[in-house]
C-alpha cells in the first residue's frame, strides 16, 4: 500500500511501509527483512494489529485505527551483540520524550524499556535481533504506543496519550515525533557522541526509591540506581549491598 503521509526525517521512517491491518508489524518486518525488501530505518506501521506479540511471549492489545503499532527496522553496523542494550535505551529515550512533551504527569522509563505515565503503562517496545556472528547485523524495533485508546482494561494498569490528557492526539505527529527523536540520538551515536546515554539513568522508573520486586522469583524491595553497560539493572538491595541483576534473575512486582 502507498504510504499517505511522509516523514520530516532524513532515515528513520523515509521507507514507509503503510498497512491497513496486520497481525505483527514486528513479525511482517521480519518477513520483508528475510525477502531483502527493507532499507535501514524502514518503518512497518499497522493501524490494526490483529496478534500483537509483547515481551515474555505476551501479547499486545491495540485499538484499530486509534494507537500507533509499528516497527522501526534498523541496522547498526558495528554493534556487538553484547552492546544491544544501547538500541533500547535509543527507543525508551524517543518514546519517552515524545511521551513527556505530551503530558502533564511524570513519565519515567521502567527498565527495562516500558514508559509510564505515573504507575500506568503508556507503551511498550519488543526488540528482535538478527546476529551475524557477534555483531547485530539488522534490529527490528517493535513500538506499541497507546495514543488515543480510551477502553483499556483498568487491571491492566495502562493508559493512553488520550486518557491523560483529555484530548484526541494527531497519530501522524506523534510518529514523526519519534521517528525524528530516535534518529537525533542514533546520528549522536554513530557519530561516537556517548553524551546522551546517561538520560536513560535521570528518566529510570523509582530511582532512588524502593520498589518491589522478585530476583529468582523471590520477593524483595529494591532502589534502582542505574543500569550498566549490559542494560542489568543496578540496584541497592535492602541489606545494604549494590548489585546489578537481569532480567533473567530481577523482575518488578506487577503493580
Ligand atoms: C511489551 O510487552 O511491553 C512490548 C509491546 C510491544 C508491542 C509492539 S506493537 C508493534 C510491534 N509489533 C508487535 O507485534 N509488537 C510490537
Amino acid at each position: 500500500m502507498e504510504p499517505v503521509f511522509s516523514l520530516r526525517t532524513a532515515i528513520m521512517g523515509q521507507q514507509l511501509v503503510e498497512l491497513d491491518r496486520v497481525d505483527s508489524t514486528n513479525k511482517h518486518a521480519a518477513e520483508l527483512l528475510s525477502l531483502s525488501k527493507l532499507r535501514h530505518g524502514a518503518v512497518i506501521l499497522a493501524h490494526e494489529q490483529t496478534a500483537g506479540r509483547g515481551q515474555r511471549g505476551r501479547s499486545w492489545r491495540s485499538s484499530a485505527g486509534l494507537d500507533l503499532t509499528f516497527s522501526l527496522v534498523v541496522r547498526p553496523t558495528g554493534l556487538r551483540a553484547e552492546d544491544q542494550f544501547l538500541l533500547s535505551k535509543l527507543a525508551a529515550l524517543a518514546v519517552h520524550d515524545v511521551v513527556r512533551d505530551r503530558v502533564s504527569g511524570d513519565v519515567r522509563i521502567k527498565w527495562p524499556n516500558d514508559i509510564l505515565i505515573e504507575r500506568a503503562k503508556v507503551a511498550g517496545i519488543l526488540i528482535q535481533n538478527e546476529l551475524a556472528g557477534e555483531r547485530i547485523n539488522w534490529s527490528i524495533i517493535g513500538i506499541g504506543l497507546n495514543v488515543n485508546s480510551t477502553d483499556l482494561e483498568a487491571d491492566l494498569g495502562a493508559t493512553s496519550l488520550s486518557l491523560s490528557t483529555g484530548l484526541v492526539h494527531d497519530r501522524n505527529a506523534v510518529l514523526q515525533d519519534l521517528c525524528q527523536r530516535f534518529e537525533e540520538r542514533w546520528q549522536r551515536w554513530e557519530g561516537g557522541d556517548t553524551g546522551w546515554s546517561t538520560s536513560y539513568t535521570d528518566r529510570l522508573w523509582s530511582r532512588g526509591r524502593w520498589a518491589a520486586a522478585t530476583l529468582d522469583d523471590n520477593p524483595l524491595m529494591i532502589r534502582p540506581m542505574d543500569v550498566d553497560e549490559r542494560g542489568r539493572l543496578i540496584v541497592e538491595l535492602e541489606q545494604g549491598q549494590v548489585s546489578a541483576f537481569g532480567l533473567d534473575r530481577l523482575r518488578f512486582a506487577p503493580r
